[in-house]
């Protein structure tokens, strides 16, 4: 079994986070709930900070808020000293209802309405993303209207896909986001932003991947983005003074994956980029990251209680649990694995596999596939680890099923930061059909 955090198995044979007994959280707060260890927070955005302070390089270390995001996520990330990537009004919002620093707030997205970008405006944060010619159009007329200068990143896509252990690098990336390198389109746009006398354009940006165990495909969008940045400094007057490189950074799920420590990536990216500028002899620029994973990934787990199972003779044991795709989609969505161990016999000896399903509607709805457990019964807890990021962000009412809480957990005190939705929340929306009376009919 492998625990994350502070997570341990306590006297009782319970797991145990944040020296809380999960079994106790099961009771107080109900399944399914979310559970977040804030200690592997901290620890998690402090090896992020300490690596770039310990390279003596200017930096800012974004948390992408899409991983997870609440009030109290946000205002976490603002103690621990982090930036915001938010990419919609939603997450701005639950930023300003945080009252995190707006100077700090990095705007993403590749399809920014116009109330969103004018709400972030007034709203003076400190950084958009801008992603394609029609959002510079648009923040152009808005800082002119506004009377004001933003200041922006150009999202490039350099031609370099990472995921896992592969990056593939090509030469066009053929993407839905961001200003393509090779066929000019950031030069372009570089030349419209430096014309503009309402946006300041601080630098460039690109995001390679998601769930990355190495470092050669950042250090390889580092080496392409420098590529480009002799001619810009010639023919534009132009030399980046932030790079940032999105996130990205690998964690474990399960057996198997091998994610680098924080410090390794940061070494390797920044290597590339003094190398890159000494060559090119300009200034080394500000290194912006944006992990979101990293950060609340393997913080979260998620309480289940077993209900009902059914078992096939020498086929599969399935064991059905009290959430499913409506708290976790990954597994239907991308095939992603999980560990999970039953929480308050955590002690006991695995005899045998069983397949976690959730309660949707669904054949599709499983968690865990053939997961080694004691003899399972109805009215265990079921721990399911590393939830922490894209679970409850990507959480769903399907079925109209209430989204679970969610529970920070810290030095044996548990506090509730999300409440669990109600029948009543489900219904709020919703309007009665209306009577039509036969005359109108
Ligand atoms: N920056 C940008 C521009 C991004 O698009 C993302 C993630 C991040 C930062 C944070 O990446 P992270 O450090 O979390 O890998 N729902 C998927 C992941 C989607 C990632 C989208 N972009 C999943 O559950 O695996």
């Amino acid at each position: 079994m492998h625990l994350h955090g502070t997570s341990k198995i306590n006297d009782r044979g319970h797991l145990e986070i944040g020296g809380v007994d999960s079994v106790e959280l099961a009771k107080k707060y109900g399944t399914p709930v979310f559970v977040y260890d804030v200690a592997l927070m901290r620890q998690r955005a402090y090896d992020f900070k300490q690596a770039f302070q310990d390279l003596g390089i200017t930096a800012q270390v974004a948390y992408a808020s899409k991983a997870f995001s609440c009030v109290a996520m946000v205002q976490l990330a603002n103690e621990l000293g982090l930036s915001l990537d938010v990419v919609s009004g939603g997450e701005l919002h639950t930023a300003m209802v945080a009252g995190f620093p707006m100077e700090r707030v990095h705007f993403h997205g590749n399809n920014k309405s116009y109330q969103e970008m004018e709400m972030a405006v007034e709203a003076g944060i400190g950084c958009f993303v801008v992603d394609n010619f029609y959002e510079l159009e648009q923040l152009e007329q808005l800082s002119k209207k506004h009377g004001t200068i933003v200041s922006i990143l150009l999202r490039t896509t350099p031609g370099v896909e990472a995921h896992t252990h592969e990056y593939i690098s090509t030469g066009q990336e053929d993407s839905k986001f961001g200003f393509d390198l090779i066929s000019g389109q950031v030069d372009r746009a570089i030349q419209i932003s430096e014309a503009s006398s309402h946006v300041n354009l601080l630098g460039l940006h690109c995001h390679i991947g998601s769930q990355i165990f190495e470092t050669r495909g950042f250090v390889l969008a580092v080496e392409k983005i420098f590529s480009f940045i002799q001619k810009w400094k010639k023919e534009l007057g132009f030399v980046p003074t932030v790079l940032n490189l999105g996130g990205g950074f690998g964690i474990r799920y399960v057996e198997g994956d091998t994610p680098l420590p924080a410090a390794d990536y940061i070494k390797a990216t920044v290597a590339a980029v003094k190398q890159q500028a000494e060559l090119l002899e300009v200034d080394i620029p500000e290194i912006w990251i944006e992990p979101g994973r990293s950060i609340v990934g393997d913080a979260g787990t998620t309480l289940y209680t077993l209900g009902s199972q059914k078992e096939i003779p020498n086929v599969r044991h399935y064991l059905s649990v009290d959430g499913g795709m409506t708290d976790n989609l990954r597994p239907a969505l991308y095939q992603a694995e999980y560990e999970g161990v039953l929480a308050n016999r955590a002690t006991e000896e695995a005899t045998e596999k069983f397949s976690i399903a959730g309660k949707c509607c669904e054949s599709g709805d499983m968690l865990i596939w053939d997961l080694p457990l004691p003899k399972a019964n109805h009215e265990d807890i079921l721990a399911v680890f590393c939830t922490g990021a894209y679970g409850y962000s990507m959480a769903n009412n399907y079925n109209r099923i209430p989204r679970p809480p969610v529970v920070f957990v810290e030095d044996g005190e548990d506090t509730l930061v999300v409440n669990r939705e109600t029948y009543e929340d489900i219904v709020r929306l919703d309007l009665p059909l209306l009577v039509k009376t036969k005359e109108t009919i």
